[in-house]
């Protein structure tokens, strides 16, 4: 019988794959040795490969180019990145390598573009998408950018309400969208996205309003689908209401020339995963274009605002198990280095799964466990990869010690563990080097890049959070 980690990941899977391979049982990630990282830096540790960021952007960006070549499509695409997914200087500086635009959704996310203009990094011509409520000091900051002649900032209305807000701040003209509040999936809590305008209302908006005012000129409509752009009747459907809109929209409003599809490209959470980007991105350009075939109404630029797909699949936290604890029969409990609550904070709140995968020891015997974090909470675990519906790791020996027990261990006796695809939304969510569950500091972070003759370079990003760091916001 074969029973070794590496036949069951090879039996269950298509293995190698693009971003994975095993050489000498030991796990390579984008062509990162991951135990050479392991042995230089130690766990737990947060790496960013930062040239996937850049893959990604560019492929998206043939995906439509090409979408639109082949459907002889009269309207441009613009990549945004949608900076609420990383907001990491060292993102930002890779992702604007490629020429990108920006969606913003908070005051300070223009501070940071101002910042990122400063150092020479983005355009005052760029596109600004400026989403999400906002509050007074929001719509100061973008009055502010129009005034020092950012040019094509592009504030979505969200409410109302926001129109006349920006209508006394700002000076002088500016572009604006219209956020349509999309249907919510059926099964959802709630039928319409509290992000937005209603339908009916959109219409009668842009006469009563918009038409009327010299300063603005409604150039975007912009919607999102919470649940991202899948190939199914609910995304299709939406999708189509929005193109009619639209249409009807354009018909009485010669200014507006860009849909906006928002983000919701999947990325990889688990290693069967199956997603056609290619087909997606020409069934929405061809499916854009019929409609407005069929209404007489001009095609429109479209825009997208990936986060998870620019930034998801260029990060990982690597973890080593300390010990293994037995609790009954049945369970079997692997205890990380650190916490799933607070360095992968979705996994807790939104069941988000990752793929998981050993980073060594994949000739040894597998075996069904539990993972457990270190804070005293309950809901401190991990126990379901994607598609096992469990977790399988490489069997843990009796004798078992850790780095932590006795830094001498050889790093072959330890077991680790890496959770991958991690790169989006993580960080802010969980609140980055601020105070964190039972004080578990943040994991040292590292960054991955490859010189010239492709060699791996990594540099230090930032150390193990300290607890001087945390007793110092407590107040101490
Ligand atoms: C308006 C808007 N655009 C883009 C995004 C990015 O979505 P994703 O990370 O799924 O690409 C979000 C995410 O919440 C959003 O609210």
């Amino acid at each position: 019988m074969r029973t070794k980690y590496i036949d069951l990941i090879s039996q269950t899977y298509e293995f190698p794959q693009e971003e994975f391979k095993v050489e000498d049982n030991e796990l390579y990630y984008n062509d990162i040795p991951l135990m050479d990282i392991i042995k230089q830096y130690g766990t737990p540790l947060k790496i960013t490969y930062l040239p996937r960021i850049s893959q990604n952007i560019q492929k998206a960006r043939r995906w439509f180019n090409v979408a639109i070549a082949r459907a002889d499509y009269q309207g441009d695409y613009h990549y945004c990145y949608c900076t609420k997914s990383s907001h990491f200087e060292f993102v930002l500086t890779e992702v604007l390598k490629n020429g990108v635009h920006i969606e913003t959704s908070s005051a300070f996310d223009i501070n940071l573009i101002e910042v990122l203009n400063e150092n020479g990094q983005f355009n005052k011509d760029n596109y600004i998408i400026c989403n999400g409520y906002k509050k007074q000091q929001y719509i100061d900051n973008i009055a502010q950018l129009i005034a020092d002649g950012y040019t094509n900032v592009i504030p979505i209305i969200d409410n109302l309400a926001e129109f006349d807000q920006l209508d006394k701040a700002v000076q002088g003209k500016c572009q604006i969208g219209i956020r349509i509040a999309a249907e919510e999936e059926p099964r959802f809590e709630f039928y319409t996205s509290r992000l937005g305008i209603r339908y009916n209302e959109i219409l009668p908006f842009y006469e009563n309003k918009i038409k009327k005012n010299k300063k603005f000129k409604l150039k975007m409509l912009h919607f999102f689908i919470n649940t991202g752009i899948n190939d199914t009747a609910y995304y299709w459907n939406e999708l189509s209401k929005c193109v009619s809109i639209y249409c009807d929209l354009k018909k009485i409003c010669p200014d507006l020339d860009s849909l906006n599809i928002g983000g919701g490209f999947p990325i990889k959470n688990k290693l069967s995963f199956v997603y056609d980007y290619e087909y997606m991105a020409e069934e929405i350009v061809s499916q854009i274009k019929q409609i407005c075939e069929r209404e007489g109404v001009k095609e429109p630029n479209i825009f997208t605002e990936f986060g998870s797909y620019t930034v998801g699949e260029a990060s990982a936290v690597l973890y080593s198990i300390l010990q293994q604890k037995r609790q009954n029969d049945r369970e079997l409990w692997n205890m990380i280095d650190s916490s799933f609550m607070t360095t992968l904070p979705d996994s807790w709140a939104i069941n988000q799964q990752f793929i998981i995968l050993a980073v060594n020891n994949w000739d040894k015997e597998y075996e069904r466990v539990f993972l457990g974090g270190l804070t005293c909470d309950s809901h401190d675990y991990y126990n379901s990869e994607a598609n096992l519906n469990a977790v399988f790791l490489p069997k843990i020996a009796d004798n078992y010690i850790s780095k932590d027990q006795d830094e001498d261990v050889k790093e072959q006796d330890v077991q680790y563990i890496g959770l991958f695809n991690t790169g989006a939304y993580q960080e802010s969510v969980g609140g980055y080097g601020g105070i964190q569950h039972c004080l578990t500091p943040a994991p040292k972070h590292i960054i991955i890049t490859k010189d010239e003759d492709g060699e791996i370079v990594t540099k230090l990003f930032a150390k193990e959070q300290s607890y001087k760091s945390m007793l110092k916001i407590l107040g101490y």
